[in-house]
């Protein structure tokens, strides 16, 4: 038997992403359903160590559905990396009496949580927030849907100023080491060319596909660039060598940078919040340990953190022919 769980927290940690507060909300309120006691931790796992939470019932997350951000604040611990800053926050955990922990964050995050678990045997359940889509187990990060409605708003803006001046622009978005945001906010935002870390396409190839766009009448384009992707050296270097090699078009750089993890979640990211929500609290009362909760054909399922930290999410290759052709 599973041994019975009375106290909860809740933290986020790593890059904060839409739908956090919403995440957040859906634990406290899950466990006030369930007649437990949740915990809200600040400053992710440091404000674990430094044993600064607090206990919040159903009311306490009122009227943060709809806030970016994380109101529980978040950081990329160090000292959570050490022996030492774990054994500390384990001793604040017991001296609270707290039996299980919900993590919200990326890979970071979970590998945190994974190797808590392993050293003190502590309960753990991860929600998957990023804007990155690049966990393995859940078709869909927390804060994902959001910061593509917000990458494609941004898209469409610069076309407007693209086409006034036929300009050729190269946008780049977020992603850290995957092309997920860029193939799909690409796609969505009419972009010529997607460039993303798993395909090279080359810079000689790309101009040479810029150069046909252009001779077949388009007088501006966008090129949405994934930060991750390995094309130039850097964005800047990349519109230097096209400047250099293509003539009829002026070229600009727009960094996109951190307003992609910023505004209110959308209605898909909340709702995948509250599902994700229930789902940890209820794992966590099932004795359910050492799994992350992800969206997978339309349900809720557990994948165990080492896989969901190690395995891969792959490009959806159907996405990139899509691409293809719709830039034509
Ligand atoms: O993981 C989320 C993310 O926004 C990545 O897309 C990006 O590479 C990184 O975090 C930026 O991190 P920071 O906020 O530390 O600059």
């Amino acid at each position: 038997m599973p041994k019975t769980i009375k106290k909860l927290a809740v933290l986020t940690s790593g890059g904060d992403s839409p739908g956090m507060n919403a995440a957040i909300r859906a634990v406290v309120r899950a466990c006030a359903y369930h007649n437990i006691e949740c915990f809200g931790v600040y400053r992710g796992y440091e404000g674990l160590i430094d044993g600064d939470f607090e206990s919040m019932d159903a009311r306490s997350v009122r009227g943060i559905i709809n806030k970016g951000g994380t109101f529980l604040k978040s950081a990329r611990s160090k000292n959570f990396r050490t022996e030492e800053g774990r054994k500390k926050a384990f001793q604040k955990l017991q001296e609270a009496e707290i039996d299980g922990l919900v993590a919200i964050g990326g890979d970071g995050t979970f590998t945190g949580a994974m190797i808590f678990n392993q050293e003190f045997g502590f309960p753990v359940i991860g929600i998957p927030g990023t804007i990155d889509n690049d966990i393995f187990g859940t078709s869909h990060t927390l804060g994902f849907d959001t910061a593509l409605n917000t990458v494609v708003d941004a898209i469409d803006k610069i076309r407007d100023t693209a086409s006034s001046h036929n300009r050729l622009f190269f946008v780049e978005v977020m992603g850290r080491d995957v092309g997920h945001i860029a193939l799909n906010a690409g796609i969505a935002g009419g972009a010529e060319e997607i460039l993303i870390p798993e395909e090279d396409l080359g810079m000689e190839r790309l101009v040479e596909s810029l150069n046909k766009s252009r001779i077949s009448g388009k007088s501006s384009s966008i090129v949405v660039v994934a930060e991750g992707d390995k094309i130039g050296k850097n964005i800047f270097e990349l519109k230097d060598f096209v400047d250099e090699n293509l003539e009829g078009y002026d070229v600009r750089v727009s960094v996109l940078g951190h307003m992609q993890r910023g505004g209110a979640p959308s209605c898909f990211d909340r709702v995948l919040a509250s599902r994700m929500g229930v789902k940890a609290v209820e794992s966590l009362l099932e004795g359910k340990t050492n799994y992350m909760v992800g969206l997978l054909n339309g349900n809720m399922e557990l994948t165990p953190l080492d896989r969901a930290i190690k395995g891969k999410t792959k490009i959806n290759l159907e996405l990139l022919r899509v691409s293809e052709i719709m830039s034509t």
